[in-house]
Parts: C-alpha cells; sequence; structure tokens
C-alpha cells in the first residue's frame, strides 16, 4: 500500500482531543480574545500577498497542538511526500496524483512508471502557447479565412467547472476573445449557445478526459452537426480541437490529430485546469497570465510541502475544518468570497471537495464510523449578507465560514471597495463576538424604543461565537487565484489523509451514468 491506513479516531490525538473538546467547547472567542491580547497575531500566517487569520475560531493553541499530533500520528509528512514524488496514491485506479507537477517551476525529474513526465509537461505547455498565440493574435483562420472571435469550451465536471470558474475570475485580465462554457446535457443549454454564434469564427474546444461523458459528447456531437449544416467536413478541422487522454475515439470523432492536446491518467478531472483542461482559460487571458496561474499555484505547493505544520495553511486549514466536522459535528462550510469576479469560486470547490472527501469506506475498504467530507456552499458577499447570512449568524445551525476579501480592487474605486471590506470585516466581527442583552438594550434605548424594549430585547440579541477564516490577499491576479486555488486542493487533501480514505477517485458517481444510459436505452 502507498499510503498508510490509521484509523484517526483510534489515535491517542484524537482521545486527547475529545478530551480537551469537553473542556473548550463552549469558550466564546469574546473571552478567548479578551485573555490573549496577542491571540490575532498568533493566530495568522503570512505568505506571499496572503494574509490568513484563524484566531475567531474556537481554539487554542493546545488545540492547534493537538490537531497537529493528529496530522503527525497519522502520518501526514509521509503522504505529503509520497503524492509529490508520483507514488500511486490513488490506489483504487492504480494511479498517482500530479497535478502539482503540472505547475512545478523546478526542473527535477518526477517518475511515474519509471519515467520522467516532466519533458512532455514541457512540450503540451508549449503547445498550448504556440495554439493561444495563434488564435489570439489572428494567425488562425476559419474555413473561410476569418479570425476566431468566439470560444466555446464543451466539458462537464472537471473539464468545465475549473476552466469557468478562472475565466470568470480573471475576466479583468481577459483579451477581445467571447469564451462559452457548454456542460449540461439539457439540450437548451447548447442550442442558448449556439444560437449567437457564426460558425465561420467559432473555434471548439471538446474537453473530455476520458471522452467518454455523455454529456459532452452528445453536446458535441450536436454542436458538429450545426456546424456541418454551413461548412464541410474539412472545415472541422479549423473549428474543433479536443482534450483528451482518449486519442483514439477524439479521432474517431473526427477531430484531427494535431489538434489534440493530450492529459494523463495522474492528473484528475477536478484537479486538471492547470493542463491542456485549461486551454480555454490560456485563450481567454493569454498563455503568460495561465503561466502566472500556474506560477502561483507552485508557490503554494512549495509553501505547503515546507512549512512546519504550525505555520502551514494548507494543514491548518484542514485541521481546523476537522476539528468542527468531527468534534462540533458541523455538517457545512461556508465559503465566501468578497469579489463578485470569485462569484464561481464555491461552486468550482463543491467538485473539487465533494468528490474528493464524499467516502464513507475506508483505506482498508472498511465502512467508517466518523463524519468525512463536508458539504461546500456559499457565494459572493456582500449578496450572500442578503440572502443566508441570517441563518449563520442567528439560526440553530453551526457553520464555519471562510472569507476571501483583497485589499485592492482592481479597477481602483476606492469607495465601492472600502464599503465592500467594511461589510467583509463587519460580518467576522458580528459573527464571532455577536451583541449582548445589554448592548440591545442600550441601542433600543438610545432610538427611544423604551416601550419595545422588553418585546424586541431576545430577537435582537446575537450570540456570537461562530467561527471564521479570514483570507485576505492584496490583489485579485492570475498569481494569487493560482495559489488560492491550489490552497484549497492541499486543504483537501490533508483531511482525506487524516479520515483515511482515497480521496482521488470517484465511483460514487458511476451508478448514476450507468443507470441514465440503461434507462435511456430503454426509452
Ligand atoms: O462527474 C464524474 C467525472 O468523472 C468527474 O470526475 C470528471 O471531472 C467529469 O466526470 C468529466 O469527465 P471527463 O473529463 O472524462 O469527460
Amino acid at each position: 500500500m502507498a499510503l498508510k491506513s490509521i484509523n484517526p479516531t483510534q489515535t491517542n490525538a484524537w482521545q486527547s482531543l475529545k478530551k480537551h473538546f469537553a473542556d473548550i467547547k463552549d469558550a466564546h472567542l469574546k473571552k478567548l480574545f479578551n485573555d490573549n491580547s496577542h491571540r490575532k497575531e498568533e493566530f495568522t500566517i503570512n505568505f506571499n500577498d496572503f494574509s490568513i487569520d484563524f484566531s475567531k475560531n474556537t481554539i487554542t493553541q493546545e488545540t492547534v497542538n493537538q490537531l497537529i499530533k493528529l496530522a503527525d500520528e497519522v502520518d501526514l509528512k509521509g503522504a505529503i511526500e509520497k503524492y509529490f514524488s508520483g507514488e500511486k496514491i490513488n490506489e483504487t485506479e492504480e494511479r498517482a496524483v500530479l497535478h502539482s507537477a503540472l505547475r512545478t517551476q523546478k526542473n527535477n525529474p518526477i517518475l511515474v512508471d519509471g519515467i520522467d513526465i516532466l519533458p512532455q509537461i514541457k512540450s503540451t505547455l508549449s503547445k498550448i502557447k504556440d495554439f493561444t498565440n495563434n488564435v489570439v493574435s489572428g494567425a488562425w483562420k476559419g474555413y473561410t479565412n476569418k479570425k476566431i472571435t468566439d470560444i466555446v469550451n464543451v466539458g462537464i465536471g472537471g473539464s468545465d467547472l475549473g476552466s469557468d470558474m478562472v475565466v470568470d475570475a480573471l475576466k479583468h485580465y481577459k483579451n477581445h476573445l467571447n469564451i462559452h462554457f457548454v456542460s449540461n446535457i439539457d439540450g437548451d443549454h447548447v442550442k442558448e449557445i449556439i444560437k449567437k454564434l457564426n460558425p465561420e469564427t467559432t473555434l471548439f474546444v471538446i474537453v473530455s478526459k476520458t471522452f467518454t461523458t455523455q454529456e459532452t459528447l452528445t453536446n458535441a456531437t450536436t454542436i458538429r452537426k450545426w456546424f456541418l449544416e454551413t461548412a464541410d467536413e474539412k472545415a472541422i478541422k479549423k473549428h474543433f480541437v479536443a482534450v483528451s487522454t482518449n486519442l483514439k475515439d477524439v479521432m474517431a470523432f473526427g477531430i484531427e490529430e494535431e489538434n489534440i492536446f493530450t492529459m494523463w491518467n495522474w492528473v484528475g478531472g477536478r484537479f486538471s485546469l492547470w493542463s491542456t483542461v485549461g486551454l480555454s482559460i490560456s485563450l481567454a487571458v493569454g498563455f503568460d497570465n495561465f503561466n502566472q496561474l500556474l506560477k502561483g499555484a507552485s508557490e503554494m505547493d512549495e509553501h505547503f510541502k515546507k512549512a512546519s505544520f504550525d505555520k502551514n495553511i494548507p494543514v491548518i486549514l484542514a485541521l481546523i475544518g476537522i476539528w468542527y466536522n468531527n468534534f462540533f459535528g458541523s455538517e457545512t462550510e461556508v465559503i465566501l468570497p468578497y469579489s463578485h469576479y470569485l462569484n464561481k469560486f464555491p461552486i468550482y470547490l463543491q467538485q473539487a471537495s465533494m468528490e474528493s472527501n464524499g467516502k464513507s469506506v475506508d483505506r482498508k475498504g472498511n465502512k467508517v464510523d466518523y463524519q468525512t467530507g463536508s458539504i461546500i456552499w456559499g457565494s459572493a458577499g456582500t449578496n450572500a449578507q442578503h440572502a443566508f447570512m441570517q441563518l449563520i449568524h442567528q439560526g440553530t445551525k453551526l457553520i464555519p465560514a471562510d472569507f476571501i476579501g483583497f485589499e485592492e480592487s482592481l479597477y481602483g474605486d476606492k469607495e465601492h471597495h472600502q464599503k465592500l471590506m467594511a461589510n467583509f470585516y463587519g460580518q467576522t466581527q458580528a459573527l464571532a463576538f455577536g451583541k449582548t442583552k445589554e448592548e440591545v438594550h442600550l441601542d433600543l434605548k438610545f432610538q427611544g424604543k423604551i416601550e419595545s424594549i422588553e418585546k424586541l430585547l431576545p430577537f435582537k440579541v446575537f450570540e456570537g461565537n461562530k467561527p471564521t477564516n479570514t483570507i485576505l490577499i492584496k490583489k485579485l491576479t492570475p498569481r494569487n487565484l493560482g495559489s488560492l486555488i491550489a490552497m484549497y486542493e492541499q486543504k483537501i487533501f490533508v483531511q482525506g489523509i487524516i479520515w483515511n480514505i482515497y480521496s482521488f477517485d470517484q465511483f460514487g458517481v458511476e451508478l448514476g451514468k450507468e443507470l441514465a444510459h440503461k434507462i435511456y436505452t430503454e426509452i
């Protein structure tokens, strides 16, 4: 076995954490801050343009120490080494897990089955670069000799969500090409998109690691038919390219070999935006920005590999997540980016996290008797404040939240940005410290509502003590976005290691696919 199989609940650290939990579970954040005036500095990690403040959690230094002992007891260190060095840690599919290799800035060989994969990665990157430059500059022409104006990415899941999220997040850096995403098998989705397009100036990027996914093949076939209503077969090579590991089926579909961008089995679909799957990102923002995205991710990987666990951002975030999930019994985590560009980030993270850690069988094949992956959800602040934040502030559920904000806005509008960030900080403070009876009393008195005090008081009290992480980043650049995505990818990895599950397969989605095929045949 590449990875050890250690039941986390049988470790000494887990037993100590259970006792510690009983001591600390009712501690109020207000008191924890009053007891230690250096709490914010002690529980903040700085890295490049990032500052991660995890002080507003129900933890003490003792909690962190014990959680780190848990990570040590399950041999997280050993697992990280195996992961980055290409051991086949995706054991149920007998694959290495090397999305980190796609973005490495180093030249040290990384071996898969005894072969160094870096030369293949570099040559693929240079193919992405040349193709991007050709299309963006207009050198690549359609079948009537016109420049390309529109790109349609056809894919689903990992072949859609990452690219769609990044293209949206980096809109500020975009060139003139219009990028569209077709994913759903709902024919109205594809029809809605192609109806506005001119086949002479549109390029279709068919993205499917397996090239067997029903949604993608159905959409690609519909598009091909629509394209051939005005063009002939020979024109296909100017308008269809594919990203896949399955060259045979792509060629059978009619796409030329030179228009195929390869990927590899050691890249999981939901971690593949760094590979040729990110071709639409490179086309949207140019290869240099795509490269910056890779660089930022690689910097986070280096931090993750080298920083001691107490100063290691993905490790600390993962451990805090486990603290709430397995000890406090929280079922969900909410992701709240205070940037409208990151509106799709929570949806992207849902697949990355829930398809990875939504497992209930441990690495020995036994059913687990403890909680694993959390439910991930969220949307952009401040819109979220006017939608679901009420439940987080005053509902009955404990929902740990990640607030992601930027020091600078991209267009530099000070007034908007100050208001946005005032809300960002205001929410984390309200969640942590709440509003006491005395404060509500004073407020109502001040407003001259003395006669309503008794009636309104219980409804206006905020208990507070709601945990948050404050992830503050200087600016939304391609490089910082790369680091942010990699931060969550590595958090997911750490949690999977501690929960003793296999994070890199996804058999849970197969049964639904099989049944859909069967029912379709019957229909
Ligand atoms: O939803 C299951 C899944 O296998 C994902 O893991 C993957 O990202 C998606 O389907 C698409 O797969 P493919 O790239 O092979 O079309």
